[in-house]
């Protein structure tokens, strides 16, 4: 299994450029199936995730030509078939955005039901209330949902929770009902926006996307467009965590302040000091940080995709802070993993209690999940001595060219995958 290895203790100094959203990219390389005309999508970051994503949708018989490594055509007029194979649900959930995406269009679809992962059960219970609301009848039988509408009309539906998911595949569907549909406590993420800005280039009629109440008017037929995808503000968001933790001075490039603002809220809370431009955000951590409390919220309050990574480096803060997590019932599993490193956080519940300690030190660490991993390399790069973290398959998920763009700031960081490797890699630094 391939490793990071990392020297820690180099303040992470220069500028970055963040890829296109992951999480906007799954819903809209799904959404790009309900035309039969050929889409054009760029800015695609180029992770395992999306990859996947690309293979589930050939497999139904989607053409999808790979332009370059960020750019994709795809073409849905030659899909043959409407059961997505378990192995792609297995391998990433988003692959449930094809049932809106295959219901909206033909009005039937079947998808393995998704696990739950490393951070909760992750329910679907939202998606399914949404489409049983447009009309669709929906079974689960054998580990599949399969949905089918003789007709799909418009409704009001009020979601119970506030869902990222269910919010994007229920517009997917109403997007090509007949009639007016209404989502309220509806998500407001930026990817939110992002596929209703994409569908809406493809003719259909959504507003009110990036509020909690989205209108809908349903559309006969979707038609071709070119599109690029929004910056990746957690990939970002990371960058800008490693800066504060090494006491480094890092301008993220390519991104959108204003999706940041919760981040950047809390960077300045602990110390950092922060200079925002047009399409980049420059953290420049000099003095010691300080403690704080922080939730995790639906956007725009502070992101649960962000909460290891504040987490680690409010362990190297002064001071005692308080980390809860109020969306996913199990989002610190790497707390163990950097207690190794000498972290001292306590967990309680959906709470984590951080005692700020003076160093990590570099110690063997096991990614226990995307972002979870992310967040300790970037305890890797802040602690002294030397750090291997295992299972970054994880981490290449959701993080292209990760070690590439360290390096680009001054990190000591490799990609090994043997003991021998990772001695050649300690001696060429020590
Ligand atoms: C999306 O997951 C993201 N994934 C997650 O990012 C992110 O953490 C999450 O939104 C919250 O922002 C993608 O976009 C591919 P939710 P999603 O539905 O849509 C409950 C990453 O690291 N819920 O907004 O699955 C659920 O249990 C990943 O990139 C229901 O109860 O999240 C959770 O507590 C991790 N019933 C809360 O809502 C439902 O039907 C929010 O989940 C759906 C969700």
């Amino acid at each position: 299994m391939e490793q990071y290895v990392i020297k820690g203790g180099n303040p992470l100094v220069g500028e970055v450029v963040i890829g296109g959203a992951k999480n906007a990219a799954l819903a809209i390389l799904a959404a790009a199936i309900m035309t039969d005309e050929t889409v054009v999508i760029d800015n695609l970051p180029d992770v395992r995730d999306i990859n996947v994503m690309l293979q589930a949708i050939q497999g139904i018989g989607a053409m999808v030509e790979r332009v370059d490594r960020h750019t994709v055509k795809i073409n849905g007029s030659h899909i043959k078939d409407v059961n997505i194979e378990y192995d792609y649900i297995k391998k990433i959930r988003a692959s449930y955005y094809l049932l809106g995406a295959l219901l909206g269009k033909y009005k039937k679809a079947c998808v393995a039901l998704p696990g739950g992962c490393n951070i909760g059960s992750r329910p679907i219970d939202q998606h399914i209330k949404g489409f049983k609301a447009l009309g669709a009848e929906v079974s689960i039988e054998h580990g599949q949902i399969a949905t089918e509408a003789e007709e799909l009309v418009g409704n009001h539906i009020y979601l119970d929770v506030v869902s990222v998911g269910a919010t994007i595949n229920i517009i997917m569907v109403a997007a090509l009902a007949k009639g007016n549909t209404i989502i309220e406590n509806a998500a407001k993420e930026p990817h939110v926006v992002d596929i209703a800005n994409f569908l809406n280039s493809m003719g259909a009629n959504i507003k009110g996307a990036g509020t909690d109440v989205i209108r809908i008017k349903g559309v006969e037929r979707l038609h071709k467009t070119e599109y690029s995808i929004i910056p990746d503000q957690i990939e970002a968001g990371t960058f800008m965590f490693a800066a504060a933790a090494t006491k480094g001075d890092v301008t993220v490039k390519n991104v959108i302040p204003k999706h940041l603002e919760a981040t950047t809220a809390k960077l300045l809370e602990i110390g950092c000091e922060i200079e925002e431009y047009d399409d980049a955000v420059r953290v420049v951590a000099s003095g010691p940080l300080q403690h704080t409390h922080v939730k995790t919220l639906p956007y725009p309050g502070y992101p649960t995709d962000m909460q290891p990574q504040i987490a680690v480096t409010l362990g190297l803060s002064e001071g005692t802070s308080i980390v809860t997590e109020s969306i996913f019932e199990n989002r610190f599993k790497y707390v163990d993993e950097l207690a190794r490193m000498g972290g001292n956080i306590k967990v309680e519940g959906n709470t984590a209690i951080i005692s700020g300690v003076e160093k990590y030190t570099g110690a063997r660490v096991s990614a226990p999940d995307l972002r979870a991993g992310a967040a300790l390399v970037i305890a890797g790069l802040a602690a002294e001595g030397i750090t291997v973290v295992d299972d970054i398959v994880y981490i290449q998920r959701g993080y292209e060219a990760f070690e590439e763009k360290l390096r680009g700031l001054g990190a000591k960081i490799e990609r090994v995958n043997s003991e021998e490797e990772i001695t050649k890699f300690t001696l060429k630094v020590s």
